[in-house]
């Protein structure tokens, strides 16, 4: 049984589709898994801003017949108030999962490490393994089986491309980041999905040049300035601007969807036209935060179901 989901690499192949299909179902007769989690609390607990991720938990978790509460750090900041140790074991005495989003990977692994409740990892610097689940059921929902694809990311070598990749390593999907020089993607995690790539039929290209995402079906942006990072966008602009994703680039890879992890800044990494246009999944893919989510909790927190 799976016991945490921190990066990703926790589930194969098989299980990624399993887990997927899982949220179709849910997503398409959620009456059938209305008390899925009846009885249980999870914990939601945040060292960063969210719109998506707090809404989707704690609407989702609801719709499933669980309780969620919300933790923000106004009532003490872990490793401040008390130990992220000390966190993990008081929470693991009322809660049955905890879902958290934290500056550093390192925090889950301790919270994991001292936790005998599933962790769920729901963004930190290096990943941000749920918003992948999404991004991939939005896919095969627009594009059917995702091993026949390939993916463009452009921007920021970050933890939602590093999820991003990962993820379409496991799935067989080509995978291309397209970063200005200085700015790919951590250089291991590359090492890691190339390998895992590899065995699914799979590539992992990382480049400076847009023409690189020339025959990508589907283009992907993420913000040009990460939550902790103190650039502002006018800081970077110029560097990232090549890389906007707009109607001429649209064009130029002939990609058919497009999607954006959100939060958006329009007009800086994608152009109010592409984002608002026939192309764009966007909100299909933030609905789907929830369902994926909801398959996962499931998945942890009542295997009877799946
Ligand atoms: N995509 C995403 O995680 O959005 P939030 O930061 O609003 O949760
Ligand atoms: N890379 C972004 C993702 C936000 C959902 C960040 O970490 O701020």
């Amino acid at each position: 049984m799976l016991q945490h989901f921190l990066t990703g690499l926790e589930l194969d192949q098989a299980k990624i589709l399993k887990l997927l299909k899982l949220a179709q179902n849910i997503k398409n007769q959620p009456q059938e898994y209305s008390n899925a989690l009846t009885g249980k609390s999870i914990v939601t607990l945040y060292e960063k801003p969210s719109l998506r991720t707090r809404l989707s938990f704690d609407i989702g978790i609801n719709k499933l017949g669980g309780h969620a509460v919300y933790l923000d750090q106004q009532n003490g900041a872990m490793g401040d108030r008390e130990s992220v140790k000390d966190f993990a074991l008081n929470i693991s005495a009322w809660a049955d999962g905890l879902v958290a989003r934290v500056n550093h990977h390192s925090t889950l692994n301790t919270l994991a490490e001292h936790a005998s409740i599933p962790v769920v990892n729901s963004l930190c610097d290096l990943y941000h393994p749920c918003q992948a689940l999404a991004d991939f059921l939005t896919l095969q929902e627009v594009h059917g089986d995702v091993s026949q694809l390939k993916l463009a990311y452009l921007g920021e070598g970050n933890n939602v491309t590093h999820s991003l990749m990962l993820l379409a390593a496991t799935l067989g999907t080509d995978f291309v980041a397209v970063c200005p020089k200085g700015h790919s993607p951590d250089a291991q995690i590359v090492k890691q999905a190339e390998q895992i790539a590899a065995a699914n039929g799979a590539s992992v290209l990382i480049s400076d040049r847009v023409e690189a995402a020339v025959g990508a079906n589907a283009l992907y942006a993420d913000t040009w300035v990460s939550m902790g990072n103190d650039a502002c966008l006018e800081q970077v602009k110029q560097t990232f601007m090549p890389y906007q994703i707009n109607a001429a680039l649209v064009q130029q890879t002939g990609a058919s969807t497009v999607l954006h992890c959100q939060p958006a800044h329009r007009e800086y990494e994608i152009t109010s036209e592409v984002m608002d246009g026939n192309n764009s999944k966007i909100i299909q893919q933030a609905q789907n935060r929830m369902h994926a989510q909801n398959a996962l909790l499931v998945s942890l927190l009542n295997p009877n179901y799946v």
